[in-house]
């Protein structure tokens, strides 16, 4: 059932009033709104300045989740919706958590709710789960926030049996994420900073073309800039090395319709949605994903001044 905004609500705060596309007028008490319509964040925990951890109720999503997939959010009426990988999921408590950096207007709308609160809609699990399969030597690579997809995908990957090594890269010592949990099942984890703040100074692509010259690997994975991405798998093309990576491409409704998502992939065009997010980073036009993800750039620091001047103005 779909419900339009609520109209009103009433001045001691008990409830509120729906007006339905029929034009059906349902009243729910304050409780009974919060069970029907929302996926209430449990716990929160600031990563870093920039970067929240949000576990959330979501029991049908937690079912059905495995690692690599995605979710397409929104959080309010007025909300556009927007993915994020799954960092997490709990069958047994019925929840999944996601790792969000506060970039744009509404990721910093969602690193601002707080334990209680709610989300209004997510869509998911969204997109293929990657194929963990026991291959051998694997490097596992994670850029900024994209560390937090790195995680679960490494864990799987280390439990299947392979020999894996994580590389970590931040601009700074206070972006580095995830560092402990990856140590706990772990050995080989390298980190880099691009200051040199902590851990080796330069990019992750540095330590990526010293081990490349050491050892052979069969697979390396990579997710975070699109950038980066690019770089890793040029890097190990010349190897032959499979390379896996996550596309974050712009995406409404992630069910393949809207087109919003699609990449050039070895000449064809495909859908992030639906036939990512991972995909083959040697057959990934790069060029192509980064004109497009830049395509609404002038918008999104429009709507940055605007949430900006709202917040300081109290509105
Ligand atoms: P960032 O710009 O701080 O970069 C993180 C690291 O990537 C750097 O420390 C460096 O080691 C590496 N890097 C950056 N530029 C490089 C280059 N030219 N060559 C080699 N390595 C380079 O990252 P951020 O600000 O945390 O942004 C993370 C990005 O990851 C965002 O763009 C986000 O959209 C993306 N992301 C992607 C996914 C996904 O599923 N694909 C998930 C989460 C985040
Ligand atoms: Fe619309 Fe993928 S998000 S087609």
């Amino acid at each position: 059932m779909a419900f339009n905004k609520p109209r009103w609500l009433l001045k001691e705060n008990k409830g509120v009033f729906f007006f339905s596309k029929k034009k059906y007028v349902f009243f729910f008490t304050k409780k009974h709104y919060n069970e029907v319509r929302m996926y209430k964040i449990i716990y929160k925990k600031q990563l870093n300045p920039e970067i929240c951890l949000l576990e959330i109720e979501a029991k049908d999503l937690a079912i059905a989740a495995k690692a690599g997939q995605f979710i397409v959010l929104r959080i309010d009426e007025q909300g556009e919706r927007f993915p994020l990988t799954l960092y997490d999921f709990d069958r047994e408590k019925g929840t999944i958590t996601i790792v969000c950096q506060a970039i744009g207007v509404s990721t910093k709308k969602l690193c601002a709710l707080n334990v209680g609160e709610n989300i209004l809609d997510i869509a998911g699990p969204l997109g293929h789960a990657t194929k963990v399969e026991n291959i051998g030597k694997v490097i596992c690579i994670g850029g900024g926030v994209g560390t937090a997809e790195t995680y679960p995908i490494a864990k799987a990957m280390n439990e299947k049996g392979n020999d894996v090594t994580v590389i970590i890269g931040a601009r700074n010592k206070d972006l580095v994420i995830c560092e402990k949990e990856i140590k706990e099942f772990c050995d080989n984890v390298h980190i880099t900073t691009d200051n040199g703040s902590y851990g080796r100074k330069g990019f992750v692509t540095d330590v990526l073309k010293e081990l490349l010259e050491k050892n052979t690997y069969d697979l390396v994975f990579a997710i975070g800039p699109l950038i980066m991405m690019k770089m890793v798998s040029e890097m190990t093309r010349p190897k032959k090395i499979k390379t896996l990576v996550s596309l974050n491409s712009i995406m409404i409704d992630g069910t393949g319709m809207c087109g919003g998502c699609r990449v050039q992939y070895d000449g064809k065009t495909k859908f992030t949605c639906v036939d990512g997010p991972e995909f083959d980073g040697h057959l990934v036009d790069f060029e192509d994903v980064m004109r497009r993800n830049g395509r609404y750039k002038d918008k999104e620091t429009k709507a940055m001044e605007n949430y900006g001047h709202k917040c300081k103005i109290g509105l």
